[in-house]
């Protein structure tokens, strides 16, 4: 008998504080359990019905840059100068293709612009006016930036100024997810940390550190303070930790206490093992998070 794998999906909505908007920017704690699950509810309905993993996260992570709740896509937060900059990158475990965006200015969905440089552009990584040039020849169109901001995020922005910014990039989104041919994939998206210097990037597009898929390892995707992320190589640590014999919740666990005790860092891992089963951690407060279960139900968190 030929046994068909059972699809596997998890999804983040960032790591940072309970409901705290004033500081955390995170917004309240029930649109974001409710927008994650959404996310899970759709990309869910994908793979069900035999729909690739790569489609999968790429949905759920669309579907959650065009949430406000959220700090990816619309609603993302602001940099100093008072302007949006978007980063986000994906995987596909299958082949180790891999697209990323970072400060992109004036694209609603940054998640379709990194899969557009991995399918079509024979690079990895664009930035800037170089992605927003390859944007339009690949007929994705201008978005203009001020309809990225939110009133949330332009009063957060006019109240902080002077004020020390939290650590903690929050809000961020990511999914991961492995399909019924067994295929794993990972992508992850964010507006990057609040009043951050205009050209900075943080670990959502570093391939590697914000998102790593690879069939024979894992699927994972981060969210946190991107620095302390980078200098540990999360997502692929955690990959390579399920790839030594650790499930995928031991791998998450003990991927986040090396980012504690090695770099000061704060964040979470949402993770599919090639198994199917999924897994998370955070030493935040707080991580949004929708996950299939072992029973093929969606389960969602704050
Ligand atoms: N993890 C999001 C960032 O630091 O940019």
């Amino acid at each position: 008998m030929i046994s068909i794998p059972a699809p596997a999906l998890a999804i983040h909505g960032g790591a940072g504080a309970l409901d705290d908007p004033g500081t955390s920017g995170l917004g309240p704690d029930a649109p974001r359990q409710e927008g994650v699950g959404r996310a899970a509810a759709a990309a869910w309905e994908l793979l069900r019905s035999g729909g690739s993993a790569l489609d999968a996260v790429v949905l759920a992570a669309s579907i959650l840059e065009d949430d406000p709740t959220f700090n990816a896509g619309t609603g993302a937060t602001l940099t100093r100068d008072g302007h949006v900059e978007l980063d986000a990158s994906l995987m596909d475990g299958a082949t180790l293709g891999a697209g990323a965006v970072a400060c992109v200015k004036d694209v609603r969905n940054p998640i379709l612009l990194a899969r557009a440089v991995m399918e079509r552009s024979g690079h990895v990584l664009l930035v800037a006016e170089g992605a927003s040039g390859f944007a339009r020849e690949v007929g994705i169109p201008a978005w203009p930036n001020d309809r990225l901001v939110t009133p949330h995020q332009r009063a957060r922005f006019d109240a902080a100024r002077g004020v020390k910014p939290p650590a903690v990039g929050g809000g961020t989104i990511g999914a991961v997810a492995r399909d019924r041919n067994g295929h794993l994939a990972a992508a992850t998206s964010t507006g990057g940390t609040f009043l951050k210097r205009p050209g900075r990037v943080g670990d959502s597009p570093i391939i590697g550190a914000g998102t790593y898929a690879d069939d024979r390892l894992a699927a994972v995707s981060s969210t946190g303070h991107g620095e302390p992320i980078i200098r540990v190589t999360l997502a692929r640590l955690v990959a390579d930790l399920v790839g030594t014999g650790r499930s995928a919740s031991d791998a998450a666990a003990e991927g986040i206490r090396i980012l504690g005790a090695r770099a000061a860092g704060q964040g979470g891992v949402i993770v599919v093992g090639p198994a199917g089963e999924a897994g998370f951690a955070f030493n935040t407060p707080a991580m949004a998070r929708a996950w299939s279960d072992a029973s093929g139900a969606i389960r969602t968190a704050v």
